[in-house]
């Protein structure tokens, strides 16, 4: 049998497959359902210092080859939240907290915070598609990028992570800015800005307008950005995007990540989706002759 264990950062994992934030995130007992299933690690909801509400419905619509959804960041607020991680820590894998903020400041006291309710790394979303004045529009910019990164790594010793926006003219340059503000992995990609319109409407279908595309569509977006980093970065990659199946998380694996972030799927396939991966991934590897997941991280710039 192949070896699917993979090490992001320090971060020893039993296979490649995380659950991605915002899928099953929202309390304690469904990221420890996620474990129980397989997943090697769960990231959180994004949470922010205040309770948020989210936008309007319709804040999800089925499209080809995958959603829009834009739910608008709903979350408690961090002090709420840590009332979740108790159960989430509970099977004793690692939970990565994801966090948004406005300021390198708030990022700061969110991460300290986050620590304190024990999670093993932090994932900041500087990619949210949609929101005004967070995610995208500060992980646009590598300044900013590099400022909020660096203000997280001074406040807390764990693993920060930085999940990054594919809707950039260089991801390779936002990556740079990351590692040079010392992210410990970069997770690329986050969903990409979208929108469909009712017909019968004639008004956008979901609730805010725009969301984030996210499903099978995108992963060769995600592929050729995580492919792109690989070349542009010394630091680990966490491939998300569309992973259906076990021969698409070896895909990113070639382009470069070492490990995967796996969330519209999760809706379909629930209990069964992390099993089954793992269970691909390693038909694959065997069927190839791979001995490791690990050997096929950067596979694809052979040549280069
Ligand atoms: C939301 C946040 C995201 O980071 C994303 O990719 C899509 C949606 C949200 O909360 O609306």
């Amino acid at each position: 049998m192949a070896d699917l264990t993979v090490d992001v950062a320090g971060l020893r994992l039993e296979n490649p497959f995380i659950l991605a934030s915002g899928v099953w995130g929202e309390t304690g007992a469904t990221l420890a359902r996620a474990l129980r299933a397989g997943a090697a690690a769960v990231v959180t909801k994004s949470v922010g210092l205040r309770p948020r509400p989210g936008y309007p419905n319709p804040t999800i619509v089925e499209v080809p080859s995958g959603l829009i959804n834009s739910m608008g960041l709903p979350n408690p607020g961090i002090e709420e939240y840590g009332a979740e991680m108790e159960e989430a820590l509970r099977p004793g894998r690692p939970v990565i907290g994801s966090i948004f903020g406005a300021t390198a400041g708030e990022f700061a006291a969110l991460a300290r915070r986050m620590e304190r309710w024990g999670v093993s790394a932090l994932e900041l979303n500087l990619s949210c598609p949609h929101a005004k004045g967070l995610g995208a529009q500060l992980g646009q910019d590598p300044g900013t990028t590099k400022r909020i990164t660096a203000a997280v790594k001074a406040a807390v010793d764990i693993p920060v992570f930085v999940k990054l926006t594919p809707t950039v003219a260089s991801i390779a340059a936002i990556g740079r800015a990351a590692a040079a503000g010392g992210a410990d992995a970069l997770v690329a990609i986050n969903t990409l800005k979208a929108m469909a319109i009712d017909l019968d409407l004639c008004i956008p279908v979901l609730g805010h307008g725009t969301g984030g595309y996210s499903g099978p569509g995108i992963k060769p977006v995600g592929v050729a950005c995580v492919y792109e980093l690989f070349k542009a970065v010394r630091v680990p990659l966490i491939g998300a995007g569309g992973v259906s199946t076990g021969e698409d998380a070896a895909e990113y694996l070639m382009a470069g990540a070492t490990a995967l972030e796996v969330g519209t799927l999760v809706l379909r396939k629930r209990d069964r989706t992390f099993r089954q991966l793992s269970r691909e991934l390693a038909r694959f590897l065997a069927s190839r002759g791979h001995r490791s997941a690990r050997s096929l991280t950067g596979r694809a710039h052979r040549g280069d």
